[in-house]
């Protein structure tokens, strides 16, 4: 099926969640999915390889940097913008672990303090992090949240500003906040993220298919 809807030109995939909701893992299968199809993939994540080089600014970072935070990650998003234009002009199948959504998601937590209304802060977010978003074709949510952390993944170490719990559940409710709003998620779709890895790719390949 896979062949037959995507040889012909390049789409750009965005895969999103919370930290530890198995974006990785789905973002690989997916990418060897395609790949088995006779698509040409490239699988990519933010923040890039080049985020923070040489500066170790995360390391010096407290949570009210989340304005520094979020322009580092719009600064990152443009660059890597660039080399996402490349892969689709030339046809192929881009898989992105993260994109505009986390910004909103994970730095909105912290801007939307700011504002005394929520219309304005939408508006905002959505204002500033449209300059940086080179539309995807769809956008994929992994929706989970249980205890905001999945057990026994992958020993990676977090980034201390984003392990908090409290925290990973604002993001989680800004997630569902873009997704009821479409904000960034238009189109989107929303998986499973309690579903073993198996049932995780197979629901997101038959949802996907709509739109690619
Ligand atoms: P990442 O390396 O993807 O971590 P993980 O593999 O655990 O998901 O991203 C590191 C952190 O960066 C992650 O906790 C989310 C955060 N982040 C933002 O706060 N804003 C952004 O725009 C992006 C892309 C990531």
């Amino acid at each position: 099926m896979l062949k037959d809807v995507l040889m012909a030109k390049g789409r750009f995939v965005v895969i999103e969640g919370i930290d530890r909701s198995g974006k990785t893992t789905l973002s690989r299968n997916l990418a060897k999915e395609f790949q088995r199809g006779g698509n040409k993939v490239y699988l990519t994540h933010e923040p890039t390889s080049f985020f923070d080089t040489g500066l170790d600014v995360l390391n010096r970072l407290k949570k009210d940097d989340y304005m520094i935070l979020l322009a580092m990650f719009i600064r990152d998003r443009l660059e890597h913008n660039k080399i996402i234009k490349e892969n689709l002009e030339s046809g192929k199948i881009i898989i992105c672990d993260r994109y505009s959504l986390s910004s909103f998601a994970y730095q909105g937590v912290f801007i939307r303090d700011l504002f005394n209304d929520n219309d304005s802060f939408l508006n905002w977010m959505e204002t500033v992090l449209t300059v940086s978003h080179y539309k995807p074709d769809v956008t994929v949510f992994i929706d989970y949240n249980g205890k905001y952390y999945r057990q026994g993944n992958d020993e990676k170490r977090e980034l201390e500003i984003f392990e908090d719990k409290e925290y990973l559940g604002g993001v989680y409710d800004l997630y569902n906040m873009a997704i009821s709003k479409k904000i960034f998620f238009d189109p989107g779709i929303v998986v499973d993220g309690n579903a073993s890895k198996e049932k995780m790719l197979l629901d997101t390949i038959s949802k996907l298919e709509k739109y690619l």
